[in-house]
């Protein structure tokens, strides 16, 4: 197969596979590298680079998840024990999670929203880069990319927001596939 009839098979039927479905191993150091090179080659108006990633692997996933947990108590105080535990257990589902911080940098050029999109992009980008690796990987938000305490816990400046909790591993499952939406439903010729 050619190469470029690769990349579209890979475009055309990567899936996400959900975090309680991932095991080791995850990407190597090196492997990391190219999938964050990826994140970081996106159009990007300005040159102004308007995100950065925050690298979760090893101990560090269970620490976050202690933060997770304290969070969630404080915030769901009747929460039991099981749910706590599903808490501080989110970034031990996989072997790497990143996560993908949108900032806005002051511009003439490029407008906030564009500058959000790049980092959606930078998301994307990176899922495609870790499919094409061979790794199961998924792009996520739940509720701690929109939480207030989290977001101080992740060091986030003023102007900046989680754009996705990127999660990266194997599995063993199988592809299924999710139905598309209709492109004649999606598309249409502009007639003027
Ligand atoms: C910004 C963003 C946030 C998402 N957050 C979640 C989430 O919290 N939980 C979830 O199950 N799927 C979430 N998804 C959807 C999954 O990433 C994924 O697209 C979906 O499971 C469909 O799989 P597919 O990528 O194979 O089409 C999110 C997608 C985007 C773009």
């Amino acid at each position: 197969m050619s190469r470029s009839q690769e990349t579209i098979d890979l475009l055309l039927t990567r899936r996400s596979v959900k975090p309680m479905n991932m095991a080791e191993p995850g990407p190597t150091p090196d492997e990391v590298e190219t999938i964050l090179r990826a994140g970081a080659r996106v159009p990007d108006h300005g040159k102004l680079a308007p995100w950065r990633f925050i690298l979760f692997r090893g101990d560090a996933r269970r620490a976050f998840g202690e933060v997770l947990r304290e969070r969630y108590r404080a915030v769901e105080p009747r929460a039991g024990d099981d749910l706590l535990a599903i808490e501080a257990g989110r970034f031990l589902r996989a072997p790497l999670v990143v996560a993908v911080v949108s900032r806005i940098v002051p511009s003439r050029k490029a407008p906030e929203w564009e500058q959000r999109l790049s980092a959606g992009a930078s998301c994307q980008n990176m899922l495609v880069a870790a499919t094409a690796l061979g790794y199961a990987c998924a792009w996520i938000t739940e509720w701690y990319a929109y939480d207030e305490e989290i977001a101080r816990a992740l060091g986030l400046g003023e102007s900046e927001r989680v754009a996705g909790f990127l999660y990266f591993g194997s599995t063993s499952l199988p592809k299924d596939e999710r139905e598309r939406p209709v492109l004649a439903e999606i598309t249409t010729e502009w007639k003027g």
